[in-house]
């Protein structure tokens, strides 16, 4: 046929059959690849349509504009055609369930490691002593009864040893059950005073387990000792402590207590995170939360560490990691800063 010379009325039918034809194709397409196939067979450079415009020349004179015309309102009817289809295909493609983005599902958390809050803590609190002046030591936690207990002016008979249930090992030695087991090497290792000194890490007593105590615990113990110390300057190093732990409207609150190792001795409360001090469940509406233990270094405790008590003074204090840990992060049962589980490490 298409060696034929068309006369103006065949080629009127033969566009009506080309155009049905082309409809019926490109309306049952599926997808791209046969839309561009069918593009190829009407449109392209050898395509049904263009070759039928091509032979328009052929036809006498006064037949060519009006089969000219027609086969381009043929075309134009077979490109709308293609067009339309292919943009039905893009739309369908973008919102099938493959490549559709739903922007309610939830991201993708990050699953970086970090600190255990525990040693954040810790670390959190070391970096802000040692900006104010303190060297940072780690001390083996298997010590001597003396270093422990005697150095601390608790010797064995005394009552406060009764407080420590403590570990021991088959040849003597103790778990430390406090920090302060380092003050007097500390003194030891550093004098002449001045000396600013802490440790951290973990301390051990026979306990029963319960929601605030394990037998493994953590405590962070500092001294100070220097020709002119007072407690102001132990109460001014806590505030400092207190307040870049909590927060800038943090008070202390100091309670007269009793340690064998230091004289006066005091108990320090913060003044509670979560109420600011009005009272709720976390302070036990008393606003106020007990961190640390703290004191004057008694003169026996400064001999023990080789230094003159009538030359030096120096303060001390210890403090409950594990407790500042829970405060921070409002955790209700010590136990859960032990056990590792994945979905509870991973809130911080
Ligand atoms: N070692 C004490 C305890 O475990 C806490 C403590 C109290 C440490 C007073 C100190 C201090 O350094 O001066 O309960």
């Amino acid at each position: 046929m298409e060696n034929s010379v068309p006369i103006a009325y065949e080629t009127d039918v033969i566009l009506r059959e080309l155009l049905e034809e082309a409809r019926t194709e490109i309306l049952s397409a599926t997808n791209a690849e046969e839309l561009d196939q069918l593009r190829t067979k009407f449109l392209g450079r050898n395509g049904r349509i263009t070759r039928l415009a091509r032979s328009v020349g052929e036809l006498p004179v006064e037949q060519r504009r009006q089969s000219g015309q027609a086969i381009n309102q043929a075309k134009a009817e077979v490109e709308r055609l293609i067009e339309d289809l292919a943009n039905k295909l893009e739309a369908a493609a973008t919102t099938s369930s493959e490549h559709k983005i739903d922007v309610t599902l939830p991201g993708i958390r990050n699953q970086a490691g970090h600190l255990h809050p525990l040693t954040d803590t810790m670390e959190q609190m070391k970096e802000i002593l040692i900006g104010l002046g303190f060297v940072y030591d780690d001390y083996p936690e298997v010590e001597t009864e003396y270093f422990n207990f005697d150095s601390l002016n608790t010797p064995k008979w005394h009552p406060a040893r009764d407080l420590h249930d403590t570990f021991y090992t088959s040849d003597g030695l103790v778990l430390r059950t406090h920090t302060s087991a380092y003050q007097t090497r500390a003194m030891r290792k550093y004098a002449p005073p001045p000396i600013k000194a802490i440790t951290s890490g973990r301390c051990y007593r026979n306990d029963d387990i319960d929601a605030s105590h394990l037998p493994v615990f953590h405590q962070l113990d500092g001294i100070a000792v220097d020709r002119n110390i007072s407690f102001a300057d132990l109460k001014w190093t806590l505030y400092e402590l207190m307040r870049l732990m909590f927060g800038e409207e943090t008070k202390l609150r100091f309670r007269p207590s009793y340690f064998p190792f230091t004289t006066p001795s005091a108990e320090v409360d913060v003044s509670c995170i979560i109420c600011k001090g009005k009272g709720c469940s976390l302070c036990s509406n008393t606003g106020w939360l007990e961190v640390l233990g703290s004191g004057m270094i008694r003169p026996e405790v400064l001999r023990a560490g080789d230094l003159d008590p009538a030359v030096y003074q120096g303060y001390a204090f210890g403090i409950g990691v594990d407790r500042i840990t829970m405060l921070r992060y409002q955790i209700d049962d010590i136990r859960r800063l032990i056990t590792n589980e994945e979905s509870f490490l991973r809130q911080f």
